[in-house]
């Protein structure tokens, strides 16, 4: 098997499954199965789901500095199937906030749409997710020719989006959210530097 056999029959199907962990361990927990869920559930479950958006977006966001830095040109096999945990993780994310906490009241939901702009941001990061995934196809790639590289430039805005989103919700410790913020910094800064010196 040559590296790039390894990668689609092997590899892929590996990462594929390890990336479905964070979300199974959501349930088993919620059935007492693995663990147990905090005293309130329904922010557990957001926040478990909200926190691996954000560790997805970090991880796509990596596979072009990291393929530059260590020449392991498959690594961009990889970069699709990260994008759209990304966007499952933050549709789990939203649709726990949408169900569960919000119980589909409409009016309630158009309240926090409006009112509290982290969930704003929140919303428009999920717009930007939903236009690169139905868009994720090597189809739409071939048909949309530069206007498809320049929608999935969206990706650093939704690290943006997201980081802001984050920051903006912590009630007291804003120690995470600086983690992130300084992993984000890093990735962009790197794709800055790389663009001027090429
Ligand atoms: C319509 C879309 C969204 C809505 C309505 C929404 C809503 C919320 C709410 C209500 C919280 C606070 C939960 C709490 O009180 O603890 C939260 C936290 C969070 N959200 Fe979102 N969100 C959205 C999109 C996103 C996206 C796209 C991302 C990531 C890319 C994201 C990442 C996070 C993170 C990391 C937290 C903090 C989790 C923690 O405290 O551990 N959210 N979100």
């Amino acid at each position: 098997m040559n590296t790039l056999e390894k990668v689609r029959f092997v590899g892929k199907p590996i990462v594929f499954l390890l990336c479905l962990v964070p979300a199974a361990l959501v349930v088993t927990d919620a059935f007492g199965l693995t663990g147990q869920l905090s005293a309130n559930p329904i922010e557990d479950i957001q926040d478990r789901f909200g926190i691996w958006a954000i560790r997805f977006i970090m991880i796509t966001l990596a596979v072009t500095p990291l393929r530059r830095l260590t020449g392991w040109n498959w690594l961009v096999r990889f970069r699709r199937m990260f994008g759209l945990f990304t966007f499952f993780y933050a549709l789990l994310h939203f649709l726990t906030w949408l169900i569960l906490d919000q119980g589909l009241l409409v009016s309630a939901i158009l309240e926090d749409l409006t009112e509290r702009p982290f969930i704003t941001i929140g919303f428009a990061a999920l717009l930007l997710l939903i236009a690169m995934a139905v868009t994720s196809t090597n189809g739409m790639r071939r048909r949309m020719g530069r206007s498809w590289d320049r929608l999935h430039y969206s990706a650093y805005a939704v690290g943006v989006l997201g980081v802001w989103h984050y920051w903006w919700q912590v009630k007291k410790d804003t120690s995470d959210a600086w983690i992130y913020a300084i992993i984000l910094a890093l990735l962009l800064g790197y794709r800055l530097w790389w663009k001027r010196r090429h």
